[in-house]
């Protein structure tokens, strides 16, 4: 716990003295051994106190990429979305060239993200229905990644053909995905590829057998399976099986089923990681004393103190908060807690773990975790720091 409080001082230090590292391991090709992708999400660093993370709070070992998010896009190429933290120049915080710096040092490979929920699908969608369009984004990929000495890039258009985007998203898609697999891996660069759990968007969206055939590794993002905005009633995030009552629509919402419909697309095992939520969804209750799955919501949860998002929470916001009644049920995986009016769903180390050995038993890469900055990064609740990533490495055999 000191070493983790320690580091938020060693960060200004290190920053002061603009340290550069500039030793080069790049290069392409599949592993075998268990992946763990981690994303950081950058504006983490302007978080208050206890919940400011800087790249250099990641513990190297709990992950074999290190994914920062998100770059943007602009005028139909790759641009920086907050320039004073990703550059540097003698005025920013240089949180690109650090983040890559770090991923050397430790031997771990960096990926650089490009899109997430607040950009939209419509820029995405223009840009990718010419080739064209395809191409000069492609070009300005390899350029940035190479600039500031990344390892790759992991595509988060969420997602296509929603959001404002069009019917040929699907097909475009995959052309996209074509040309930045032939540019990036000409330069021995990664192409890694962020995809919707939602099965009906993935059907829509996406071409199961051309994204396994051009990405690297392909992240489900299996997680806000249910939230307060799409449903009014308590449901789980993420469970991993469906629940014994569930049918129609709402017995596909959940990992295995994604899992299962993206392994029967066609993509290979091998390059499929399994979204692992470090964070919950929360919602009011219509009523305190009706507090189960199903019982009638009424708003999204209040922010956390940290995080400050209505309707989402921390894994460590949650953890520090001691009044849940948390109720489980090891055998399906999942597990959801509440107290007075409020409810939320959740992973701890027990249904992290049993995902970790679904992931394994299935024979899939491996797993991909939002966020780092959301774990219990600084061991505010005396499980140990980090301890739903230790849990996760222990069962892939990392740790
Ligand atoms: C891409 O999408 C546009 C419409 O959005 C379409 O006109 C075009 O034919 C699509 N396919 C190719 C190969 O560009
Ligand atoms: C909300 O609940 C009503 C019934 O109480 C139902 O008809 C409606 O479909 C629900 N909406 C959503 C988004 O689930
Ligand atoms: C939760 O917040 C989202 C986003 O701000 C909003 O769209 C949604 O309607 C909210 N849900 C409820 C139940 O208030
Ligand atoms: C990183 O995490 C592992 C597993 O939890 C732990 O044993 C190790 O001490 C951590 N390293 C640092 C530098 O905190």
């Amino acid at each position: 716990m000191g070493n983790c409080r320690i580091i938020s001082f060693i960060v200004f230090l290190f920053t002061i003295l603009q340290f550069s590292y500039l030793i080069d391991v790049q290069g392409g090709g599949l592993d075998t051994e268990p992946v763990v992708f981690c994303y950081y999400g950058s504006w983490a660093t302007y978080r208050p106190g206890i919940a400011q993370f800087d790249v250099e709070h990641i513990n190297a070992s709990l992950c074999t990429h290190i994914i920062y998010t998100f770059m943007g896009l602009k005028d139909g190429v790759i641009v920086s979305l907050d320039e004073y933290n990703d550059y540097e120049e003698n005025w920013g915080k240089g949180s690109l060239r650090r983040f890559a710096n770090f991923a050397k040092t430790n031997g771990l490979r960096a990926i650089l993200a490009i899109g997430g929920w607040n950009e939209g699908s419509v820029k995405y969608s223009e840009m990718a229905e010419s080739e064209v369009g395809r191409s000069t984004f492609a070009d300005s990929v390899v350029t940035f990644v190479k600039k500031y000495n990344f390892d790759g890039l992991d595509l988060d258009w969420e997602y296509p053909t929603q959001r404002g985007g069009t019917h040929e998203d699907k097909e475009n898609f995959s052309l996209l995905l074509e040309v930045l697999s032939d540019k990036l891996h000409a330069e021995g660069l990664l192409l890694t590829v962020a995809v919707c759990a939602d099965p009906d968007i993935a059907k829509e969206g996406y071409d199961f057998q051309k994204v396994g055939q051009y990405a690297d590794y392909i992240s489900l993002m299996s997680f806000d399976y249910h939230t307060a905005t799409s449903d009014n009633v308590t449901a789980l995030n993420s469970a991993l099986h469906k629940l014994p009552g569930e049918t129609g629509d709402d017995a596909t919402l959940n990992v295995e089923y994604s899992v299962n419909q993206w392994l029967n697309g066609g993509i290979p095992a091998k390059k499929l990681l399994v979204g692992i939520p470090l964070y919950g969804r929360t919602y009011i209750l219509a009523d305190g004393q009706n507090h189960g799955l199903g019982a009638s919501i009424i708003a999204n949860g209040t922010a956390g103190p940290y995080t400050r998002e209505p309707g989402f929470l921390s894994y460590y916001e949650i953890c520090m908060v001691k009044e849940w009644n948390v109720v489980t049920d090891g055998a399906q995986g999942y597990l959801y807690a509440y107290y007075d009016d409020n409810w939320v769903s959740y992973d701890d180390v027990n249904t992290v773990t049993a995902k970790a050995q679904f992931i394994r038993d299935k024979g899939l890469a491996g797993i991909m975790a939002w966020a780092l900055e959301s774990e219990d990064f600084c061991n505010n609740c005396g499980e140990g720091a980090n301890p739903l990533l230790t849990a996760a490495n222990k069962v892939l055999g990392r740790l």
